[in-house]
Order: C-alpha cells, then structure tokens, then sequence
C-alpha cells in the first residue's frame, strides 16, 4: 500500500497534485512519499516486536540524508556497504551503535572511518579483511566488533545479478570454512567475535529462503556458543520482495511471524537490513514526455528521464508500472517508453498498453523509491535529477538538480 494515488482524474502523492510538483521542480524528478515511508517502516519492524531485534535501513537503496534523517525518527539503524555511505549515516544523525558494516571489498580507509566511529558491527567477508581489520584496531587502541557474512548457499530465486547467497557468488565465506576463522577471530588481538551474519538475495518473493538460512546460521551459531564464542547478534540480511507488477511478496507480518517463530527460544538480537521493501514503493519517477513516433514496426514514446535517471530496466529487465500523470481518454497504443540517451538499451517500458500520449504530457514510473536515484549517474553529461519529500500537502525539495556547472566542477582549474 502507498500514497500515490489517483483521484479526480489525477494522480496525487498525498495531498499534493503530482502535476503540480512537476511545474514546480521540473522533470525528471524522483519524488517520495513520508506517509509511505512511515507504514513501510513500522510495519516492518513491528513484525518482529515479539523479540529482541534492529531494523538496520540498507542505504545503498536509498541514500538521501533527509530520508535517512526520517527513518533514524522512526527509529531505524543503518546498513551500509561503503566509507561515503557511512558519512552520510553518520551526518543524519544515526547512532553509530546502530551501523553495520557489509560489504565484499572494504578498504582501509573506510574501515578506519567505521572503527573511529565505533560502529556496533563489522560484517566481514574474508580471513584477509578480519587480519586487515585486527591490525587497524590494534594500531588505533579499538575494538572491532564483527560478524563473518556467511554464504549459506540457498537459492533465493531471484534474477541472477541479485542473488548472493549461492556458492559460486563472491559474497561471504563459505560455511565449511566458517568453524575455523572464528577460531582465528577468537585469538586475534582487537578483534571481538559477536554476530553471525548473512545476505542471500533481493527481491525475494517467497519466505523459505531465508528460514533455510536462518536453521543454517542458528547451528552455526550453537556451535560457536560450545567453542566459547558468545555469539549475540544473528543478522539475515535483506532481500524481502516487493511488487512492482504481478509478484505477490509475503506481506512483513508474516515474515515477521515466522522469522520470529524460528528464534522464540534463541537468546539474541536479531538483525534486519531491509531496502526495498521500506522504500521501493515509497518514491515515483515523473517525467515528461518530449515526442511520440511511430515506425513499420514499434511505437515510441520520448520521455526525459533516461537510463542514467533509472537504470533497473536496463540492467535487469525490470518492470516497472507507468501510468500517465492526468488521466486521459485517448485510445491505447502499444509502445516502447524511451529515453534521450544514446544506446538502444535506454529504455523504461517495452511494448507497454498506454493511452494514447502526446508531447508534453506527464507520465509517473512507479516503485522507483530504492535503487532508483542511487543507482542514476551523469551519463550523456545529463545532471542528475531532483529529488522532492511530500509530507501530507507539503511538498519538500531534498535533492536540488544538478547543474551543467555541477557537470564539470571537479574538472576546472586543474
Ligand atoms: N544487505 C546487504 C548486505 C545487501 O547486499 C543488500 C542489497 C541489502 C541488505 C538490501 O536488500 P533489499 O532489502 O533492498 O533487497 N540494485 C538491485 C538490488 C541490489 C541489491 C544489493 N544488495 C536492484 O535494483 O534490484
């Protein structure tokens, strides 16, 4: 369920005219939804109120610092995957006791950042990161607290470029070898061993993923207890699925219900990093249409917003809705949504039923809240989008457009 909604012929993002943001700012323009941000949220972590927990937001989905700043309210920590996006937690005012650390490559000096910090977890990936990060925090007087990220190898069955958890992906240390880099964490100096960690994939649409994971991680866990090691945080990652077109996700109350079920007799905390699910359907693309053409074999609609705006259809096939921002009662076409960007692979729909478009019209690309502005980047030199926060009739820039001078900034006068 989310805020953007249509009504009197209209699409509205709460109390604001979806047209209206789009005079005011201009287009291409991610905007989102706090109402929507808020439900995701508490619905989410209030699935898991029956034990001992963290809703960690994964950042990499959606990094602004105002959204940040809105879920650190509703109580969020963070999971973050990078030295920048560290900063940009740490500038939104997280507790730094509520950041966990992922990531398959960190380098020193992000590490260096997180132990300054004194973040709760560093979730590490290889025997290499753990003497890395046990020589950083013996020269600065810290103490890492880490997890290993376990590759359990379950199948999440998700597209294969979002998968993690399988045993040829590079993410985690292999379950085998599990048993005996804990046993070198136990002994190295500045190294404290307090959580087990994994990620299996994203946009996961079925539960059972990640309770095969969880009875992998939870005899893990008990053998650690016997070799000493007084394990207290179970992290699982993210991935729960949304539904941008026919999937039908677990609703997070069931996921809750039975993540919850399966640790009731388990004395520890458990850890959640969602993205998507919290932020996904909370933010909406809009964007303007520029020309409509046809040719012996293909409709097209140009649109502003291009691959370099959102990249999910390029990269994974993703479907993403599309609806127009004033309902119109123009005949239907079947038609290729497009952008400006030089490559065949630009494109936002293909041979989608539209009504009828014009030049000049408004359209909306929906569920465009995670993975959407982070993911987007300059190419072609087109200056990165706006990004507005509408909270009830309130509608609030939180991103301004990038400029041409914005383009060519770190290049001048060197
Ligand atoms: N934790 C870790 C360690 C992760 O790698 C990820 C996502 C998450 C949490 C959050 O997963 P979520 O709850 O959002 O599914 N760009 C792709 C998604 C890449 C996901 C990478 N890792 C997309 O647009 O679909």
């Amino acid at each position: 369920m989310h805020h953007f909604q249509e009504r009197d012929g209209e699409l509205w993002a709460e109390e604001v005219r979806v047209a209206d943001l789009a005079r005011e700012f201009g287009t291409p323009l991610y905007v989102y939804s706090t109402a929507t941000l808020t439900r995701h949220f508490e619905a989410f972590d209030s699935a898991f109120s029956k034990i001992q927990h963290m809703t960690c937001f994964s950042v990499k989905c959606n990094s602004n610092l105002h959204i940040l700043r809105l879920l650190k309210k509703l109580g969020a920590g963070a999971d973050i995957v990078s030295g920048g996006e560290l900063h940009r937690t740490l500038m939104a005012g997280m507790d730094p006791k509520t950041i966990v650390f992922s990531g398959v490559g960190k380098q020193e000096f992000e590490l260096r950042a997180a132990l300054a910090a004194d973040i709760l977890m560093f979730n590490v990936e290889s025997a290499d990161e753990l003497e890395t990060l046990s020589r950083m925090s013996r020269e600065t007087n810290t103490t890492a607290r880490i997890s290993l990220r376990i590759n359990p190898d379950v199948d999440p069955q998700t597209h294969p470029y979002i998968s993690t958890g399988l045993k040829e992906n590079k993410f985690g240390i292999e379950m085998d070898q599990a048993l005996d880099l804990y046993a070198r964490a136990k002994e190295l100096p500045g190294i404290e061993p307090v959580g087990i960690d994994c990620h299996i994939g994203s946009q996961l649409t079925q539960i059972s993923p990640f309770l095969d994971a969880l009875e992998r991680l939870k005899a893990l866990r008990s053998e650690l207890l016997n070799m000493g090691l007084p394990i207290q945080y179970l992290d699982l990652g993210g991935g729960l699925g949304i539904t941008y077109g026919e999937e039908d996700p677990p609703h997070p109350k069931e996921f809750g219900q039975a993540l919850s079920q399966s640790l009731q007799d388990q004395d520890l905390t458990l850890i959640l990093e969602p993205g998507r699910v919290i932020a996904g359907n909370a933010g909406i693309l809009v964007s303007r249409v520029l020309s409509t053409k046809s040719t012996a074999h293909k409709n097209f609609v140009v649109v502003d917003a291009a691959m370099n705006d959102l990249i999910r259809p390029s990269l994974y096939s993703a479907y993403h809705r599309i609806a127009e921002v004033k309902l119109n009662q123009r005949q239907e076409q079947t038609v290729d949504v497009v952008g400006p960007i030089c490559e065949t692979g630009d494109f936002l729909a293909k041979d989608r039923i539209l009504p009828g478009l014009q030049a000049g019209d408004l359209l909306a690309v929906f569920s465009t809240g995670a993975y959407g502005f982070t993911m987007s980047s300059q190419y072609n030199s087109r200056p990165r989008a706006a990004e507005v926060l509408v909270d009830k009739d309130q509608a609030r820039l939180i991103r301004h457009r990038e400029t041409f001078a914005d383009l060519i900034r770190l290049e001048e006068g060197l």
